[in-house]
């Protein structure tokens, strides 16, 4: 069997009582360690905590090594171990499907996820349109596909959850040219570089899927105990300081509700300044006013 695991959010004691079953019993665990981090443990907490050795599965071992993780799964216990939800955000579905191939049975064994923990800032989960990730950019590598996501989301009122982009075990361009085993060290976006970016393809687009003064949320850390919110217009997060990561935002979609609003008021500096913003923010992409039709003319 191969179980796909979700850890949920933080601590190692975050898995469910089930995929701790489930771990104890197989022959080798993975933890997948490339789309997130577990914030409060590292991989020796958790091979103490399961009592056995837990194995890190980079990109490289999980796209084009996957038959290394599924050797003998028919026969043995086999778990992988995803941060968040082991479906949530990044879906490991292509290493279901192999793993189906090859007539492995599999069980997924679900856990938070921070699309679903997102809704302790106050945002209705119900009101979220598409998700979008926000790469780092580079000198010549600058993709702003995700603008037009906000910009559906905001036509139709929804808020924007955007996903940061986190490099582990990566290699500088000289490196892999010369085949040198050598990884930089793990970086991860901030808040404010993910602003930055919104603002520098909002300036190159200007068709206005959002402004400077658009209200958003910086989400951090959540589910550890050090999580934090942030309320404030992505001019303003630009220049936020959110400490170790990781770090999410949300765009808010305009129609912010009444109590969306008085929950989120709790994590802005200048409350009164929020409401305005927001108030203000409201105004886009609104329907034109509905304007009855002429009456029709008496005849007589
Ligand atoms: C590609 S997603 C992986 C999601 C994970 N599988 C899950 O279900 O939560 C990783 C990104 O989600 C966001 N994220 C994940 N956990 C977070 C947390 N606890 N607090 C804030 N952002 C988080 C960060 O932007 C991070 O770079």
């Amino acid at each position: 069997m191969l179980y796909l695991v979700g850890l949920g959010l933080s601590y190692k004691s975050d898995i469910t009582v089930r995929g701790l079953e489930a771990v104890r019993k197989c022959s080798r665990v993975y933890l997948e360690h490339y789309t997130s981090v577990l914030m409060a443990a590292s991989q020796e907490d958790l091979e103490s905590f399961y009592g056995k050795p837990v194995i890190l599965a980079d990109r490289e071992l999980v796209e084009s090594g996957s038959d290394k993780i599924l050797t003998n799964a028919d026969k043995e216990d086999v778990a992988f171990l995803v941060v968040g939800d082991p479906l949530g955000a990044t879906t490991h579905t292509d290493l279901v499907l192999r793993a189906k191939r090859q007539n492995i049975a599999v069980e997924i064994v679900h856990n938070a996820s921070i699309m679903n923990a997102v809704g302790s800032c106050g945002l209705q989960l119900y009101q979220f349109g598409q998700t979008i990730s926000m790469v780092f950019f580079t000198e010549n590598w600058r993709p702003d596909s995700w603008y037009d996501k906000i910009m559906e989301n905001r036509k139709i009122g929804l808020h924007t959850l955007v996903l940061l982009d986190i490099k582990v075990k990566e290699q500088s361009i000289e490196n892999l040219a010369r085949g040198r085993p050598i990884f930089e060290p793990p970086r991860y976006m901030s808040v404010s570089q993910c602003c930055e970016q919104l603002l520098e393809i909002e300036e190159k687009r200007g068709t206005k899927a959002y402004t400077p003064d658009t209200p958003a949320v910086a989400v951090s850390r959540l589910g550890s105990a050090s999580q934090h919110f942030k309320a404030g217009t992505i001019k303003e997060l630009s220049q936020y300081d959110a400490g170790e990561p990781l770090h999410s935002l949300v765009i808010l979609g305009r129609q912010c509700h009444e109590l969306e609003l008085e929950y989120l008021l709790e994590f802005a500096d200048d409350r009164e300044k929020l409401r305005a913003d927001v108030l203000a923010d409201q105004e886009y992409f609104k329907p034109a006013p509905w304007v009855p039709p002429a009456e029709e003319e008496d005849s007589d």
